[in-house]
């Protein structure tokens, strides 16, 4: 329980504090990491670098803050989260360190106005707020089809494009069910690189019988990004073997519609292909929009025509010549329920679109790939 006077302190000081906010999660990271060295092979270390990580937990503490009246609002938005905490395995005896050091950023920041009183209140908060989280997650391990990290072999290594390379891999440990939209979290070492990495790759078929069936898009190859996409796609090869934790994520197909609208740009294809995949199988009428850059960009050709031969309207543009997907594209669809993935970039031009032609926020759901909090209006 926070009290009403501690709950009064926490508000005084949110604005101050979100002013401040990358302040306080670069202190936050630098003095956990130097604590917890441990904690590198779990944190993506490309985010830490390019700041999308940092910003998404620290924020989203702050900004549960201005909900602190109502902390109950703030759990539908704890649910992708828990998903992505399950994945990586982050476990109740993490939070405490997380809260010791979220704290000392903010006493950094406030300096000689953090007072006894304000740390306690804060500290109070987080711990109400790691403890929904906690539990939350607490079901998800429950749930979850395996526990930890299991070894898969891969089957198959498909290269879409210059891109995208699509693998499918097996293992006759686990059971392989998931729900269309999920991903799957690898985790690597690569030889050349100091820590643990694990990423998480969306499932791109339903169709596939034996094993899971996920794509990577192969990233930047300096050392702040695509260390895990480039090793896959350079040194991964059928027969090694790699290790995955269970499906994970809270991005499907609802049961309330039956005419759909899913749209598309680049490798956010890969959840919407296996939602499309499982709608079409389940009778429903599928429109699929799909952004490539050109021809020679275009992945997944033979999922495309498999899903059009039963039966779902498929219209991919190619920006480069006919430019991004956008209202006109949409018109005619205002009644389907509307299912997104793609770049952040991506996703803020579509929502703002859609939007635009007064399609409601509560009909538009959307996989970001990247931290989803900071396209969530809360
Ligand atoms: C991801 C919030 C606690 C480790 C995230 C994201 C948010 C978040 C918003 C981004 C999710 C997305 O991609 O959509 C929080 C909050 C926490 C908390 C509010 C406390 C109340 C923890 C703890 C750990 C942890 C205790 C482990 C020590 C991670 C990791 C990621 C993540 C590894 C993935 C992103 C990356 O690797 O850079 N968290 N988190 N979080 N969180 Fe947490």
């Amino acid at each position: 329980m926070i009290t009403e006077a501690k709950k009064d302190v926490i508000k005084a000081t949110v604005p101050a504090l979100e002013a401040h906010g990358t302040k306080i999660t670069t202190t936050f990271y630098q003095n956990m990491f130097e604590a917890h060295p441990e904690l590198l092979n779990i944190f993506n270390q490309t985010n830490q670098k390019v700041g999308n990580q940092p910003k998404a937990l620290a924020m989203t503490v702050l900004a549960a803050a201005k909900h602190i009246d109502n902390l109950d609002a703030i759990v539908p938005h704890v649910v992708g989260i828990a998903h992505k905490h399950r994945a990586l395995e982050i476990k109740p005896e993490h939070y405490p360190i997380v809260g010791k050091h979220l704290l000392e950023g903010i006493q950094e920041v406030l300096g000689d106005k953090a007072t006894p009183e304000i740390i306690d209140a804060w500290g109070d908060y987080y711990n109400h707020i790691a403890q929904i989280f906690i539990d939350v997650e607490q079901d998800m391990y429950q749930d979850a089809t395996w526990d930890g990290f299991k070894p898969f072999t891969v089957k198959k290594k498909e290269v879409m494009t210059s891109e995208i390379t699509r693998f499918t891999v097996d293992s006759d440990e686990v059971d392989k069910s998931f729900t269309a939209g999920q991903y799957i979290t690898v985790k690597v070492k690569p030889a050349d690189y100091p820590y643990e990495a694990l990423r998480h790759y969306s499932i791109c078929s339903n169709k596939t019988v034996d094993g899971l069936t996920f794509a990577v898009k192969r990233e930047g190859e300096d050392d702040t990004k695509g260390v895990v996409s480039n090793y896959l796609h350079d040194d991964i090869e059928s027969g090694d073997v790699i290790f995955l934790s269970a499906p994970a994520g809270d991005f499907k197909v609802e049961d309330t519609h039956s005419e759909l609208l899913f749209i598309a740009g680049g490798v956010g294809a890969t959840p919407v292909m296996a939602m499309a995949e499982a709608a079409i199988a389940k009778g429903n009428d599928v429109k699929f929009l799909y952004s490539a850059i050109n021809e020679a960009y275009l992945p997944f050709k033979d999922q495309f025509e498999n899903l059009e031969a039963e039966g779902a309207d498929i219209r991919i543009k190619f920006s480069e010549s006919e430019g991004y997907l956008n209202r006109e594209d949409f018109a005619g669809n205002e009644n389907r329920e509307i299912y997104i993935c793609g770049s952040m970039t991506f996703m803020n031009a579509m929502i703002n679109e859609l939007n635009a032609m007064g399609i409601d926020d509560s009909r538009i759901h959307f996989e970001p790939f990247g931290p989803k909090m900071s396209l969530q209006k809360v």
